[in-house]
């Protein structure tokens, strides 16, 4: 049985005081709750103060990116020790906002995601198609580049050990969710990749996230999918009580 992982993703929002009032609205809500792993991604600079506004509880702490070099001469950027050392437990690696902005390719998230690996951080590693590629039939395709691409090289046991977020760019802030039905057959796919290049335990274990206009209203369906085993939240964790909703929504669907 895979546990659920809801995880929020704050983007480039909230200052550190901000971030830190939702924290505790998020620690009032959720204090009980149990059977999930619940993970927030502030941006860097409130990490320190939402990870001890967190101390001992059931709410962990991700960032947003990892540089893949320990230390050295790359301004502006930071590293999985770092990361650590602020309290972080996951980091989103390869978020198509990245991909899409930064330059981000598949070869530069393996580097990132085998330098969290190797911190001990759990990497939630994000892949998806946009509505282009979509509409020309080429979701699978697209799927299969930024997995084989993104994980290329990691032990079995190593796989074993990251999340998968599938995002369709067209899902992520536009409203428009992909169905349940769209998102379990791209998870079944992910999961039938991940047993051809590593194993049946793995495919088994890695539990995969849909990210992409999830609500209150609509995590209760898609959870409710044999392959759908959390969410990977954007705008809905902005607010602790409709991110609170969707963790508590996501419990009782599953
Ligand atoms: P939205 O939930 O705002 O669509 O964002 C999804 C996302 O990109 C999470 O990483």
């Amino acid at each position: 049985m895979r546990k659920p992982i809801i995880a929020g993703n704050w983007k480039m929002n909230k200052t550190s005081l901000e971030a830190i009032a939702i924290a505790e609205e998020l620690k009032r809500d959720l204090v009980d709750v149990g059977g999930v792993d619940i993970v927030v991604c502030p941006p860097f600079t409130a990490l320190q103060s939402v990870s001890e506004a967190l101390t001992d509880m059931n709410i962990a702490v991700g960032a947003q990116n990892v540089h893949w070099v320990d230390n050295g001469a790359f301004t502006g950027e930071i590293s999985a020790s770092m990361l650590k050392d602020f309290g972080a437990r996951y980091v989103i690696v390869g978020h198509s906002e990245r991909r899409q902005y930064f330059g981000e390719t598949n070869e530069t998230v393996n580097k990132r995601l085998r330098a969290a690996l190797a911190h001990g951080l759990t990497p939630i590693v994000c892949v998806g198609e946009n509505l282009a590629e979509r509409e020309a039939g080429k979701t699978f395709d697209v799927i299969k580049n930024h997995c084989e691409g993104s994980l290329a090289g990691l032990s079995g046991d190593e796989a074993g050990r990251i999340v998968i977020a599938y995002e369709p760019v067209w899902a992520i802030g536009t409203g428009r969710t992909a169905t349940p039905q769209q998102a379990q057959e791209a998870h079944a796919f992910i999961r039938q990749l991940l047993e051809k290049l590593f194993s049946a335990d793995v495919a088994g274990d890695v539990r995969i996230q849909y990210g992409g206009s999830v609500t209150p209203e609509n995590i209760a369906s898609l959870i409710a999918q044999p392959d759908i085993d959390g969410a990977l939240v954007g705008g809905a964790s902005l607010k602790a009580q409709p991110f609170a909703t969707i963790v508590k929504a996501a419990l009782s669907s599953k």
